[in-house]
């Protein structure tokens, strides 16, 4: 009945498992968003309401005589093409719609076609059931016999009601990635742009959170969270006019810069934007874009990671075997099982040992390592240990014998100099063309070959493509589409051969920390800023999109080597634990009670693990809201384990008082026995060995002591294993 009233209507109703999306696709028409929700308030009513005569926005608003009409001069428009005879604008209406099912959901796409030009829009909406989130995306099609050039050429639109609405987008800088910025949004323009071109998530995310009830909350209230899935420039736009009811949000690739020319019979496809609604506040958008990550778009994001040693902030370019030997030793003795050798371990006639030399150059340099990475893989094996390897494939420094040997392989404008990037001297090598292909699908190749017993890579990118260019092209603006499909093309190759190697992607630190970017790696690097008060706020952040499984967190030496601070060792195990838990320091340079405290994490991780890389995320209260503390837990999908995390942010002793945080994601039926992780000399707390009911620890919680053995208040911190009875 429902559904015939839906198809006289011509709309499609889209279910995920507690949310719908209806879009309505009449012939002749164009492609209208009729709602988007939650699924129980959603169908009866809405096709009633359509029925009464409400009118539903425009699901992908073009460039064309009804921009005018959305309320005057609104910008919010999603394509804009010139047509082969300089015409700006677009007429188009619905040819055909049509559904089909896949195995977790089902594809809506509606062609549309002007009434003049042979143009054709197909726009795609593509809903995950399980994980209630919907991706989108649009392929447009030149049938004609001249080109045609995009102007804008977004992946996405959603019309947004206006009411007290609040939209959270993350950005910073260097050692300082993901800030949350939150604000209401009003009248105007409220652009995210980013024309980084490679390292795109380092000053911006190409994510957003909007929260419909207000101020976000972690727990409760309808949100919106977006992603856009593309490792090059983008823009999030929110475009707000007065005399209209809806606000306007729209992605995709940033056309500054980048207009596109469609030649005859060719399709440009857009990266896809994915997004998830939930009537459980930010939270409940995270856990499912976790889900759908873990699933669809993450390498291997069904295995769990292993504990690794990374040597950077240990050893930095100072390399030698006998002190990768003993790193080692000392990590295989802690009970590590992965160790990953970073940067100054290659170069021919340029040694890389300052940081601006020989990327590109990748043979070893034998005066540091006689006996070559086979020597080193082979004694991380005896020790019981996996191995892995820094590389920067991407890049090239004038000081290298891959520049001197081709040096238009870079990226540059076509008649001016270069902006160099890291130690003045370093380029990116240009992915448009197919010797650079092949040369970076051989430093991987040429490595794997070398070693088959290599297990790990760190894939780092120190440089962002900025204003330059590619003497290959014939439109300069069409380096960001073939760079991408260039990138694509390699480490398609470099996945089909070595489906089984984990591969961070790190961009000095963070910046690569994009959807767009996952599908071929197994994490990230959150940050060069290892601190590890810093980093609560920067996990923090990286949680509203990114599951912990994906965030490479490490345990690093005091002072920091960024900020200076001095944490405790407790403390940077804790924080560490909250994510993909490594080490980046001297092992020999601990005490023997840090040692012990980090033999004893790593045993207690191995416990959690499961829990913590596929849990679901609680973010219980923020670092963000007062400064003083933050709390966030995991909990197994079953709900019969859960791992709770307490950190202690300020030192302000008047402050003696912690409220209890409330738990989330447990079962109110079951009765869950606490035990405290990692506690080091401190006092048991009140609470260990206890039992106590879901519905107790999530109506009150447990207030959390916040002083530790030598009865200091600063860094004091806990983690609560919970465990089902
Ligand atoms: C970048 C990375 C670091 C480290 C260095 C090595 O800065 O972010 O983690 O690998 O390069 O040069």
């Amino acid at each position: 009945m429902l559904t015939s009233l839906f198809l006289l209507l011509g709309m499609f109703s889209l279910n995920t498992a507690r949310t719908t999306l209806v879009i309505e696709a009449e012939q002749g028409k164009e492609p209208l968003i009729v709602y988007y929700g939650s699924r129980e308030a959603a169908p009866a009513d809405i096709a009633t309401v359509r029925a009464s005569g409400a009118k539903p926005q425009r699901a992908y608003p073009v460039y064309d005589m009804r921009v005018g009409e959305l309320a005057i001069g609104n910008p919010a428009y999603a394509l804009a093409v010139t047509q082969s005879d300089g015409a700006f604008t677009l007429d188009l209406a619905i040819e055909n719609a049509s559904v089909r099912r896949w195995e977790n959901g089902e594809i809506l796409e509606v062609v549309s076609r002007d009434k003049y030009y042979p143009v054709t829009v197909k726009n795609c909406w593509k809903s995950y059931e399980k994980e209630d989130l919907f991706e989108t995306w649009v392929e447009i099609t030149n049938g004609g016999k001249k080109d045609i050039s995009l102007r804008r050429y977004y992946s996405g639109v959603l019309p947004i009601h206006k009411g007290n609405v609040h939209v959270s987008t993350f950005g910073g800088s260097w050692g300082d990635e993901a800030r949350m910025v939150t604000a209401p949004l009003d009248n105007g323009i409220r652009l995210v742009r980013n024309i980084d071109g490679i390292r795109n998530a380092q000053s911006s995310h190409s994510e957003a959170m909007i929260s419909l009830d207000g101020a976000p909350q972690e727990n409760s209230g309808r949100v919106i969270g977006a992603a856009l899935c593309w490792g090059g420039n983008y823009d999030l736009m929110f475009s707000t006019m007065a005399k209209h009811n809806y606000h306007w949000f729209l992605a995709g690739i940033c056309p500054d810069n980048a207009e596109y020319h469609l030649e005859p019979r060719g399709t440009f496809t857009t990266p896809a934007l994915a997004y998830s609604f939930s009537n459980e506040g930010l939270s409940g958008v995270s856990r499912n874009f976790h889900r759908w990550g873990r699933k669809y778009r993450l390498a291997h994001g069904d295995k769990e990671r292993k504990i690794l040693l990374n040597s950077w902030e240990g050893v930095y370019t100072r390399v030698s075997e006998p002190v990768l030997d003993k790193m080692m030793a000392d990590w295989s003795e802690l009970g590590g099982e992965l160790f990953v050798l970073d940067d100054g371990w290659f170069g021919g006639k340029y040694k890389r040992t300052p940081t601006d030399c020989a990327l590109g150059d990748w043979v070893v340099d034998k005066e540091k390592l006689p006996h070559g990475i086979p020597g080193l893989v082979q004694s991380a094996g005896r020790k019981g240990l996996k191995f892995g390897i820094w590389i920067e494939p991407e890049m090239t420094n004038t000081k290298s014998e891959l520049f001197e040997k081709h040096p238009d392989w870079v990226l540059r404008p076509l008649h001016h100099a270069p902006i160099y990037g890291r130690g003045g001297t370093q380029l990116i090598l240009d992915f448009t063309n197919p010797e650079v292909q092949d040369f970076i699908f051989g430093v991987v190749d040429g490595l794997m070959k070398q070693d088959p017993g290599l297990d790990y890579i760190k894939w780092d990118c120190n440089a962002s493509i900025g204003a330059a260019g590619s003497p290959r092209l014939k439109y300069q603006s069409h380096l960001q589409a073939e760079f991408w499909a260039g990138f694509k093309k390699t480490l398609d190759r470099i996945r089909a051969a070595y489906p089984d190697l984990t591969i961070q992607t790190c961009s000095s630190g963070g910046g690569r920390a994009s959807w767009g970017i996952l599908p071929w790696f197994d994490e990230f690097w959150v940050s060069d800023n290892s601190d590890a008060c810093q980093r609560v706020y920067m996990q923090w952040t990286a949680s509203y999109f990114y599951p912990a499984i994906t965030m490479a967190s490490h345990i690093s030496a005091v002072p920091n080597h960024q900020t200076g601070r001095v944490t405790s060792m407790k403390f940077r195990i804790h924080v560490a634990m909250s994510g993909r838990l490594g080490m980046e320091m001297q092992p020999k340079d601990m005490n023997p009670e840090e040692k012990e405290l980090v033999r004893e994490a790593l045993v207690q991780y191995k416990r959690i693990r499961p829990v913590v890389q596929f849990g679901d995320i609680y973010r219980l209260h923020s670092p963000y809201e007062d400064g003083k503390f933050s709390s966030l837990m995991y909990c197994s999908e079953q709900k019969d384990k859960a791992v709770f995390y307490w950190f202690r942010l300020d030192n302000d002793r008047t402050h003696h008082i912690f409220p209890a945080v409330p738990m989330a994601g447990l079962d109110p039926n079951r009765n869950y026995k606490v035990e405290e992780l990692v506690r080091g000399s401190s006092k048991p707390c009140a609470f260990e060995g206890k039992v106590f009911s879901g519905k107790f620890l999530m109506e009150h919680g447990l207030e959390m002591p916040y002083v530790h053995a030598e009865g200091k208040t600063e860094w004091s911190s806990h983690v609560l294993y919970l465990q089902a009875q």
